[in-house]
């Protein structure tokens, strides 16, 4: 065998090499499970909290903190073979319909945190009978998702809903909302932290690191805007 068969079935044996590891190491950290260490509020902060009123943190659901994805759908938005993280079962027009529901990576310990800090509601443009099941999926018992407010609640307008801050709030400085469509909060932009769209996908690594990033900029975002409002 001459040398330069021999460098290519080298480079061929190594990038089947290469390409097994990657694939071991996907399997691997699609099912990684990250561990929180989740603080409480200091005293001080505690203390500082309780003297003004709570900004009231809104929240959508599909795409923003779940994606979930239901049995009648022809073509699953899900890579067949990822175990969602629970599994509603709901009747819709009399017809029962399973939602397999994914959780944002990292969206129990986001909850944690910021319902430390922010009175939270719900405010979803899907039907009541799912956001309801979803939200107390989510809440799981701790009781910092009772605020709600369904597809009923949204305005109509061009095909879409949009969300009336107004009409949850009466104080506009007291209320932002996190929501992946720019539409939802189209007449509301100053109260708006835009966030972008997930939909599972633990397979896609860049993803995977943008939704980390995305949170981690909310964390911060959230920090800079508790900071803004102390009084
Ligand atoms: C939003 O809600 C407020 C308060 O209920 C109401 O006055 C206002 O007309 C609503 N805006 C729209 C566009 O529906």
């Amino acid at each position: 065998m001459g040398l330069r068969a021999f460098m290519l079935l080298a480079s061929k044996v190594w990038s089947c090499f290469c390409y097994m590891f990657r694939k071991q190491y996907r399997a691997l950290a699609q099912y990684q499970s990250v561990k929180y260490e989740i603080y409480p509020l200091s005293p001080v902060s505690r203390h500082r909290l309780s003297l003004v009123k709570r900004k009231m943190l809104v929240l959508d659901l599909d795409e923003t903190l779940i994606h979930s994805h239901h049995d009648a759908m022809l073509r699953p938005t899900v890579k067949p073979g990822t175990p969602p993280d629970f599994v509603l079962k709901v009747t819709i027009d009399k017809h029962p319909v399973r939602f397999f529901v994914h959780k944002r990576p990292h969206v129990d310990y986001f909850l944690d945190i910021v319902s430390q800090w922010y009175e939270l509601v719900v405010f979803t443009a899907s039907m009541e009978i799912y956001g309801a099941a979803v939200a107390d999926k989510l809440d799981n018992g701790r009781g910092i998702l009772r605020r709600r407010f369904y597809r009923q609640h949204c305005t109509p307008e061009h095909g879409s809903y949009t969300k009336n801050l107004s009409s949850i709030c009466d104080d506009l400085n007291r209320v932002f909302i996190l929501d992946n469509s720019p539409g939802a909060y189209r007449d509301f932009p100053d109260n708006a932290i835009p966030i972008k769209s997930w939909f599972s996908d633990p397979l896609d690594c860049c993803r995977e690191t943008y939704t980390y990033t995305a949170y981690g900029s909310t964390c911060s975002i959230l920090t800079s805007v508790l900071y803004k409002f102390r009084e």
